[in-house]
């Protein structure tokens, strides 16, 4: 009979979740569990209605295929998580359920130095268009930075700015960047230039990712989302390229610590995130 978060999904077995709350519990000596809940879509109501009753029931993150499904059986959405229309992190405050997501959390998080510089000008670079990318670039969009959305059409990506209410903005095909371009790049002094992978191209199992780097700018920090392998062909050509890289690893654990600390009320011990990274990539 101990307090306990979960995360839900279909399927679940994969979920590395377990695992990064498990570990942090272990650390700080919170007498709490982290569980894995395999919940398909016909049962998220009864799934709901079963936990608003447990008074041990702390929470739980949301996985695939329901980020967006779970919005209806919230009481409260975060304003940021009901514009990204998806939901990652359900819970309990003061008898009614709370939605928020904290994709865009997790995934500023190893920014957040460089964001404290100021800079002239922001651009993101933005490949993919989907869930994901949506955390991202309203979180990039809060931070001050034009974004370029890549997605498999322009029309695509059009419609992604749309739909998150970012006026301005570029949308093009995710092939264009495939092909070199002999666009100058120009003195970037003074900004500060992000690509990010967003999209499963590089991961394991999956087509590689098709990027010359012609697009990139000079001084860009180039971000993989993808943590499997940890260094993706993009982040190990831009490291050739001597530019600073960012894995998937950082956001899969800045989401998780922002979880943690609604879930368990204490802060994700994070000095112990090289140990904790060992373990998520044995
Ligand atoms: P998420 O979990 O973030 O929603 P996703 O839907 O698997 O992830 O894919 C993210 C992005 O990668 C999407 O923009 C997707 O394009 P579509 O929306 O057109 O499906 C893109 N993507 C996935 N596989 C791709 C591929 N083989 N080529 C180009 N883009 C791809």
């Amino acid at each position: 009979m101990i307090p306990y978060a979960e995360v839900i999904g279909d399927p679940i077995a994969h979920s590395k979740s377990p695992l990064i709350h498990g570990f942090w519990l272990d650390q700080l000596g919170i007498e709490g569990a982290y569980r894995r809940a395999h919940v398909r879509a016909a049962d998220l109501h009864d799934y709901f209605a079963a936990r608003r009753a447990d008074p041990l029931w702390r929470g739980c993150n949301v996985t695939v295929p329901h980020k967006q499904a779970v919005l209806a059986h919230c009481d409260w959405i975060d304003p940021n998580a009901a514009t990204i229309g998806a939901v990652n992190t359900i819970v309990p405050e003061n008898g009614v359920l709370a939605g928020y997501n904290t994709d865009g959390i997790g995934f500023l998080e190893p920014l957040r130095p460089l964001l404290l510089r100021p800079h002239l000008f922001r651009m993101a670079r933005i490949l993919g268009a989907g869930g994901a990318a949506r955390a991202i670039a309203h979180a990039l969009a809060g931070e001050g930075f034009e974004p370029v959305i890549l997605a498999r059409t322009a029309e695509k990506a059009r419609a992604f700015l749309d739909s998150l209410g970012i006026s301005g903005g570029h949308a093009a095909a995710l092939e264009m960047f495939a092909a070199p371009t002999d666009f100058a790049f120009d003195d970037r002094a003074g900004l500060l230039d992000l690509v990010v992978n967003t999209t499963p191209l590089g991961m394991a199992g999956q087509p590689p990712l098709h990027l010359d780097f012609s697009h990139v700018p000079p001084g860009s920090v180039v971000y993989d989302i993808v943590y499997a392998p940890l260094e993706t062909p993009l982040l190990a050509e831009a490291r050739a390229r001597g530019l600073r890289t960012i894995d998937g690893l950082e956001m899969l654990i800045g989401q998780a610590a922002a979880a943690f600390a609604r879930f368990f009320g204490a802060a994700a011990p994070r000095e112990h995130d090289a140990a904790l990274r060992v373990r998520l990539v044995a």
